[in-house]
């Protein structure tokens, strides 16, 4: 129920207002936001590369409804890739098509996308397209079906959500192709009809899609911060023989921090996904519904002040 309600208040444009200038939210964001600038990512971003953790970076900012912003979107992206280069840093990028302007017109979209595939092709970077509600599910697959089989890059990959009963599907099209897939549970208010309403069956549907990647995909992202899932991954790539080389674990900014350098210590792959920008607001309600002590926490904040 909780969780619902964050979510359906994530799109709230009042809402939104009322929170980027309330002092508290805006803090306690920027716990899981990396600053509002590509300076203070880069810096972050600098910083978990010392502790031998990757990055992708995350330009917060979803649903643009021109033309002019989806472009000047694009544009940034490129900027960053060249910010990559310039600092040195480990670090690769996702995007939302809605960013890219989706919405708005899909063949402008195609084109942006296109031109960051192509400057991350020629400074040897990877774009991550990641994937949004159910309702973009399909066009999302189809834009990548077509950044793959009619543009030719090879440097772009998906990201499949566990809580989707197609999602197997899914899995195996992008193992054969030998995409790249970052799988998540999900982070949307899905209706019954295309997603498992119980937490449980998400969970065991994860594991089940983690073995297929393990086995038959390209370097897939196990992204998830559940430790009981990532214990499962473990396991199962070493009884399989899969070296901690053939795959990577994924974590957000500012969430289970202890467990990503103790992977690292026990050598295995670990990238961040490092969101920075002045459009947290839908990203942090996403993170609030997943997890009912971070909205204690606010909450108990807001009252103080
Ligand atoms: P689960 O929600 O079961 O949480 C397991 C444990 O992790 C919790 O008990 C808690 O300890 C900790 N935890 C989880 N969330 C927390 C939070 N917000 N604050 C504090 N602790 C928390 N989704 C999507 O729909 N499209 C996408 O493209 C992406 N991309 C993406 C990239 C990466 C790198 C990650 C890690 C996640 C995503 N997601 C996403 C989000 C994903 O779908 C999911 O909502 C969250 O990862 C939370 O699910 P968990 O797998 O962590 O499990």
């Amino acid at each position: 129920m909780l969780r619902q309600a964050f979510l359906s208040m994530s799109n709230s444009r009042e809402l939104q207002n009322v929170a980027l200038h309330n002092r508290a939210a805006r803090k306690f964001a920027l716990r899981f936001v990396a600053g509002e600038t590509l300076g203070q990512a880069s810096r972050a971003i600098a910083e978990l590369n010392k502790s031998g953790i990757k990055a992708t970076f995350d330009q917060l900012g979803e649903n643009i409804n021109t033309v002019e912003a989806a472009n000047a979107a694009a544009d940034s992206y490129i900027h960053i890739l060249e910010k990559i280069v310039s600092t040195g840093i480990d670090s690769n990028v996702s995007l939302k098509l809605t960013q890219m302007g989706l919405d708005v017109d899909e063949e402008i979209c195609f084109r942006n996308v296109c031109r960051i595939c192509e400057r991350a092709k020629e400074l040897n970077n990877f774009v991550r397209l990641d994937m949004e509600s159910s309702s973009y599910t399909d066009r999302t697959l189809d834009m990548f079906r077509r950044l793959w089989h009619e543009a030719g890059y090879r440097n772009v990959g998906v990201v499949l959500q566990s809580y989707l009963y197609r999602t197997e599907g899914d899995v195996r099209e992008m193992n054969d192709l030998g995409a790249r897939v970052r799988l998540c549970k999900g982070a949307y208010n899905e209706p019954e009809e295309v997603a498992y309403p119980k937490k449980s069956d998400v969970d065991a549907n994860y594991a089940r899609l983690t073995r297929l990647l393990l086995t038959d995909g390209n370097y897939p992202g196990i992204a998830t911060h559940d430790s009981r899932l990532i214990e499962y991954a473990k396991k199962f790539a070493s009884a399989r023989g899969i070296a901690p080389e053939k795959f990577e674990f994924q974590m957000l900014y500012g969430v289970r921090r202890d467990l990503q350098t103790d992977l690292v210590r026990q050598g295995y792959n670990m990238r961040v996904y490092v969101p920075y920008g002045k459009e947290w607001y839908p990203y942090f309600m996403r993170r609030l519904a997943e997890r009912p002590a971070n909205v204690m926490f606010v909450l108990s904040n807001v009252v103080k002040r």
